[in-house]
């Protein structure tokens, strides 16, 4: 009988060779207790998938869920797994009914009906060039928030910095009736 912890750390690093970025932001949703909807994909009792998603906030309310990390380790990607997984997570009853919102690649998450987000704007993509949402009702301007270990992940990464690296803001108000923990 073989027993042991499960981890996405392998294979965020492996995923994101370029950054540890990804990495210790999982780490830092952990250390800090944050409340995470995360799912791993284990294949042959190994971790070969990792999929996300953490509060956003309009001012200190909640606004919807950021996905973010969502990753394929670098010998099972384009093989459907990450396809499968995000379809996996978005049937799920603390998904389902979120406004989401994603900074990544547009053809592949356009696959699964995310648009390109005119509002909130994202603080991590000036032009708008790849922040996607999915069931987003906003209507008005605000930038979205980002739970604080998205700038504390920066912080302590020593490689390169990735998309997810400028400093979140919260700020503004919502209409939303959920307060940010
Ligand atoms: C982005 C990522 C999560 C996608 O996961 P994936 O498992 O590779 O995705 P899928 O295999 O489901 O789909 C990817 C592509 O492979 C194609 N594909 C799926 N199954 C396939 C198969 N059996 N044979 C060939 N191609 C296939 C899909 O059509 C899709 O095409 P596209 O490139 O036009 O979108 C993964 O590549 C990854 O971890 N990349 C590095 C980290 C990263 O960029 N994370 C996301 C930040 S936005």
């Amino acid at each position: 009988m073989k027993i042991q912890k499960v981890s996405a750390d392998n294979l965020l690093r492996a995923a994101f060779p370029a950054s540890d970025y990804e990495a210790m932001l999982v780490e830092k949703f952990h250390q800090n207790k944050r409340p995470i909807h995360e799912w791993l994909c284990i294949h042959r009792n190994k971790a070969i998938a990792y999929i996300a998603f953490s509060n956003a906030f309009h001012g200190n309310l909640l606004c919807g869920l950021h996905l973010a990390p969502m990753a394929v380790t670098p010998e099972f990607q384009k093989q459907g797994v990450g396809t499968e997984l995000l379809n996996f997570a978005l049937r799920q009853a603390e998904i389902k009914s979120q406004p989401l919102f994603v900074l990544g690649k547009p053809a592949f998450y356009k696959k699964f009906g995310f648009e390109p987000c005119q509002q909130p704007l994202c603080p991590f993509d000036k032009n708008k060039a790849n922040f996607l949402s999915l069931r987003n009702p906003s209507n008005h301007s605000f930038t979205v928030g980002y739970e604080a270990e998205f700038t504390a992940a920066s912080m302590v990464s020593s490689k390169p910095a990735s998309a997810g690296k400028v400093k979140a803001t919260n700020q503004g108000g919502c209409n939303q009736n959920r307060r940010r923990r």
